[in-house]
């Protein structure tokens, strides 16, 4: 008899026996049996087909990569990696009602107008429904292939019969594997679908695009080992009330992670925004207490973005620390940093922090930025509108210069901006019309822009 096994529902990992706690991720009563995975095919013994191996330079003179796709909507193209490597498998997650099915339709649709043969299985939506989708996005003339269907045998065998170049699954949580006996959306059946969908892909050549819905928590529903499985992940993120939409690649076999793209959800769906910085700071008034403009590196691209602050006094005998964009943990670390080596408490103090226009950032380069931000909204003093801030500081106070420094300023240069505060070192290039603030340590920083006051 096949022996029992366990897997966790939150993080994936398996297990031999049942335990109340997940070792993998902590996560408490998350463990249960898995059902039917067990029953696998007879057993052969290993070893009795042999595999072929081949040396790396063979390979290399054998033939030239096959040439990416591209789809000619640029932000997606980038974050793929400079298009879609074929036989590739994609995750894209994120929340539901973000855009993913709108992205993925006018994805496929740019991808069928450029010769590629595609198609788009919604095991959410009848083909009705897609299709009247696509007529509210202009694509009704698209030459994209629509099927409804969430048994994933069916579709496989469609996908032998078709041979798309590309086929988009949407979403992972609705296929059915039928030799696995539980429930569409559980973790033996997302992850038996994204097995077999991804080795489907490596073997036929076939890219494969899944979407996976993401859970409260921000993890993919059911199983992360979906992220081992395949070669690319994307995030499909962005507030629900904010218009902007940013496409991330948080694991790239085929090129940069980090890379992002942004779009703007208008009533005719997903449209490019190739200056993110313009957009990021249009919003932005006159010079405010607590206003910093933060150059940041997303992926490849320098991107400009506010960051705001607000420093009140706290009703609470517990001070709220509230982050939105950046992490919770740095800006204690932050907090903690300018008590201990500057003297600045924020005992009895609410803090807020946002990232102004839904980015999420998480470079260690922002912390003097977040520093500055801080400091300006619990002294109640604007710094200049015209200065872009970025920096480390470590715990000792002291400030390093962040990756990049040439290419933040190039930024800061190209949308108007005549001053910048960035730790001494790194290469800074030519810097016409920019003046520099190079301080060395946080009490400098201090002392320079908050101080005889
Ligand atoms: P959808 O792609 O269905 O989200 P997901 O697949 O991630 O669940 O997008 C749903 C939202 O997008 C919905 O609230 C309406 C909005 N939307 C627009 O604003 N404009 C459009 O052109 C379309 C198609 C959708
Ligand atoms: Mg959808």
């Amino acid at each position: 008899m096949a022996k029992p096994s366990f897997s966790c529902s939150a993080c994936g990992a398996s297990f031999t026996k049942w335990s109340g706690r997940c070792e993998g991720c902590g996560d408490w009563n998350t463990i249960s049996q898995d059902a039917g995975l067990s029953a696998g095919p007879a057993k052969k013994s290993l070893g009795a087909k042999r595999g072929r191996a081949v040396t790396l330079t063979d390979l290399a003179s054998e033939e030239a990569p096959p040439p990416r796709a591209m789809s000619g909507i640029g932000e997606l193209d980038r974050v793929l990696g400079g298009g879609l490597v074929p036989a590739s498998a994609i995750l894209v997650g994120g929340d539901p009602g973000i855009g993913k099915s709108t992205l993925l339709l006018q994805a496929v649709a740019a991808f069928a107008r450029k010769g590629l043969k595609t198609l788009y299985v919604s095991g959410e939506e009848a083909s009705a429904q897609v299709r009247m989708r696509a007529r509210r996005l202009g694509l009704a003339d698209a030459p994209v292939q629509l099927a409804a269907e969430t048994n994933l045998r069916d579709i496989l065998t469609t996908l032998e019969a078709e041979k798309p170049g590309l086929v988009i699954i949407d979403s992972i949580q609705t296929m059915w594997a039928d030799n696995v006996d539980s429930a569409p959306g559980s973790v033996s059946q997302v992850r038996a679908s994204a097995h077999e969908l991804t080795t489907f892909a490596k073997r036929t050549g076939i890219s494969v695009i899944m979407v996976g819905h993401v859970t409260k928590d921000g993890q993919i529903a059911g199983p992360r080992v979906v992220e081992h499985m395949v070669d690319t992940v994307l995030y499909f993120e962005g507030e629900r009330g904010h218009q902007f939409r940013i496409l991330r690649s948080v694991k790239n076999r085929f090129g940069a992670a980090d890379e992002i793209g942004v779009f703007e959800m208008t009533g005719a769906g997903l449209a490019e925004v190739t200056n993110p910085s313009a957009l990021f700071l249009s919003e932005r008034g006159a010079p405010s207490p607590g206003s910093v403009v933060f150059a940041g590196i997303e992926g490849t691209r320098p991107v400009l973005v506010e960051l705001q602050a607000l420093v009140a006094p706290s009703p609470h005998s517990q001070p709220r620390r509230t982050v939105v964009g950046w992490d919770g943990g740095r800006l204690a670390m932050i907090l903690a940093v300018l008590e201990a080596r500057c003297g600045i408490p924020f005992a009895g103090l609410d803090v807020y922090l946002n990232v102004a226009g839904g980015l999420k950032i998480s470079e260690p380069a922002a912390d003097l930025a977040v520093a500055a931000a801080l400091l300006s909204a619990r002294e109640d003093r604007a710094l200049p509108g015209d200065t872009v801030i970025f920096g480390e500081i470590s715990l000792s106070g002291a400030l390093r210069p962040a990756s990049q420094t040439e290419n933040r300023l190039k930024e800061a240069q190209k949308l108007g901006f005549t001053s910048a505060i960035a730790p001494a070192g790194g290469k800074t290039g030519t810097l016409e019309g920019l003046t520099m603030t190079r301080p060395t340590d946080l009490v400098g920083f201090v002392g320079e822009f908050f101080g005889a006051g």
